[in-house]
């Protein structure tokens, strides 16, 4: 889906995902969201903050799983994903915390593994999201899923593209920074969701977009897997999708 612009292309997905949270809600039921970084949800977490002010919409009957954290982060670290959650979303909405899951990017090495199987496990005995939003690495990577990573992957530790380094050292203050590591949910974690909504904004994301949707599936460009599922929504604004 096309939209003319960043603004709108936000609202449309703020609007489904509270939806689906009252829909779940007057069942008695959670709704089980998995949530994205980066810049490109942050209009949709925008308003989604406005959405529970303004119209009094709650957040407590929500279970959020995010998609991934750096390696080695501490959750305190200005460039965590646990900071950035809070920044842009949790801290403005009533959430409860003990809802939340995010990777944990303090697990000594050899924990990993273990970590990663309970986060699925978590996921499944939930009955599996009910959502997830993705955007997407100019690697046309999906989570911290890089080129190379398998289409029945789980939750791992991964180590991150040069490029993914590089677009993220203004974060960092410089790719040396940017840890080298990453624990990303895998794209058979993604793919077991019952709706994913992939957006990408601006004319940066455009090549990536076409390779993502029209390109050959391909672990060299992971978000081509997306092709293969039934419940993947690409929504896009106008420049994203120039080169379609
Ligand atoms: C990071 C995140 C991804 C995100 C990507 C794109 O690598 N781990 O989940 O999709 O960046 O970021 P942005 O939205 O800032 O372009």
């Amino acid at each position: 889906t096309v939209y003319q612009n960043t603004d709108i292309a936000s609202r449309k997905v703020a609007r489904r995902i509270t939806d689906l949270i009252q829909k779940k809600s007057k069942n008695g039921e959670y709704a089980i969201l998995g949530l994205a970084t980066g810049v490109t949800p942050i209009g949709v977490y925008k308003e989604l903050v406005r959405i529970h002010k303004e119209e009094n919409i709650s957040f407590k009957n929500v279970i959020s799983f995010n998609l991934d954290e750096y390696y080695p982060m501490k959750p305190t670290s200005p460039q965590s994903y646990v900071s950035f959650m809070k920044e842009n979303l949790f801290d403005h909405i009533d959430i409860d915390m003990a809802n939340v899951h995010i990777p944990d990017g303090t697990l000594d090495i050899e924990k990993i593994p273990a970590f990663c199987l309970e986060y699925e496990k978590k996921i499944t005995e939930l009955g599996g999201l009910d959502l997830q939003i993705l955007g997407i690495g100019r690697t046309g990577h999906i989570g911290f899923n890089e080129p190379g990573s398998a289409p029945n992957s789980g939750t791992r530790l991964v180590t991150l593209d040069d490029l993914t380094r590089r677009d993220a050292s203004r974060d960092f203050g410089g790719k040396e920074n940017v840890p080298t590591k990453a624990i990303t949910m895998g794209i058979g974690t993604i793919f077991k969701a019952r709706e994913i909504i992939l957006m990408a904004w601006n004319r940066k994301k455009a090549s990536i977009i076409k390779k993502a949707v029209e390109g050959e599936i391909s672990s060299d460009v992971p978000a081509t897997y997306l092709q293969l599922s039934e419940n993947v929504e690409f929504v896009l604004d106008q420049d994203a999708a120039s080169e379609l």
